[in-house]
């Protein structure tokens, strides 16, 4: 694929679009080691070698960041006044990133950041279906009734019922009235998990996204630490 070289650069985070041409203009930009000045110039983002100031600048057409989203931080890709998800991601080269989907502000663990939108719609698209797993920790005692009714699809005050979801009870501790959960949704209604369990008189009091598809949380990341991804990883 042929892109002109200002947006080549520009998209790589070396300038702004003005800031890269007039680097361009002052002859700092080679395209195969010949000095480039046009900024129109069309480059080949798999072929042609261009380098800012004698060093090489790579072009990524895609980037995907598996990130542990920590709690307090918003799923957003920008935001006047608060930190947002994409700006957690500080190795990022691109502009034009964004989260896969939201996680509430106070829900930790997955969340895909990519500029893909092709990727992005298949895992969010309501036709596909695709499996989500948490993790939470419940005040109340969940029970096999509970796990029964989100079996067959529980009234959160939508028109329709959840789709049928598989609630795992991983612990309770009776005296405390707290219970250890992990729930399988295939849908991504607004806080769908929380809303699920008001349905039966409990309340999540912490969640956390363990994974999304085929795509699994890397336990070594921290909240707030992230990887790099690469295409071949994702497909996988
Ligand atoms: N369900 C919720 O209630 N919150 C989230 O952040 C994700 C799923």
């Amino acid at each position: 694929m042929k892109i002109r070289l200002d947006k080549y650069l520009a998209d790589m985070g070396v300038g702004t679009r003005t800031e890269v041409r007039k680097m361009i203009a002052k002859g700092q930009v080679r395209v195969n080691g010949t000095t480039a000045l046009k900024a129109e110039q069309k480059v080949d983002i798999k072929s042609d070698e261009v380098s800012v100031n004698g060093l090489l600048v790579g072009y990524e057409e895609f980037e995907y960041y598996m990130l542990n989203k920590p709690a307090g931080i918003i799923s957003a890709s920008e935001d006047k006044r608060e930190k947002t998800v994409v700006d957690l991601i500080e190795s990022r080269r691109r502009k034009d990133l964004f989260p896969v989907g939201r996680l509430d502000r106070d829900t930790e663990g997955l969340l895909l950041i990519t500029n893909d939108g092709a990727l992005s719609h298949r895992l969010l698209s309501p036709k596909k279906h695709v499996d989500k797993v948490y993790f939470a920790r419940v005040q109340g005692v969940v029970t096999t009734d509970d796990v029964r009714r989100f079996e067959e699809g529980v009234d959160i005050g939508d028109e329709k019922r959840t789709l049928p979801a598989k609630l795992v009870i991983r612990s309770v501790d009776e005296s405390e009235k707290r219970s250890e959960i992990l729930l399988t949704i295939r849908e991504g209604r607004f806080h769908q998990v929380k809303r699920m369990f008001q349905a039966v008189g409990k309340e999540v009091v912490y969640l956390k996204r363990l994974q999304m598809g085929n795509l699994v949380l890397d336990p070594s990341l921290k909240p707030g630490e992230y990887k790099k991804l690469d295409r071949k990883e994702l497909e996988e």
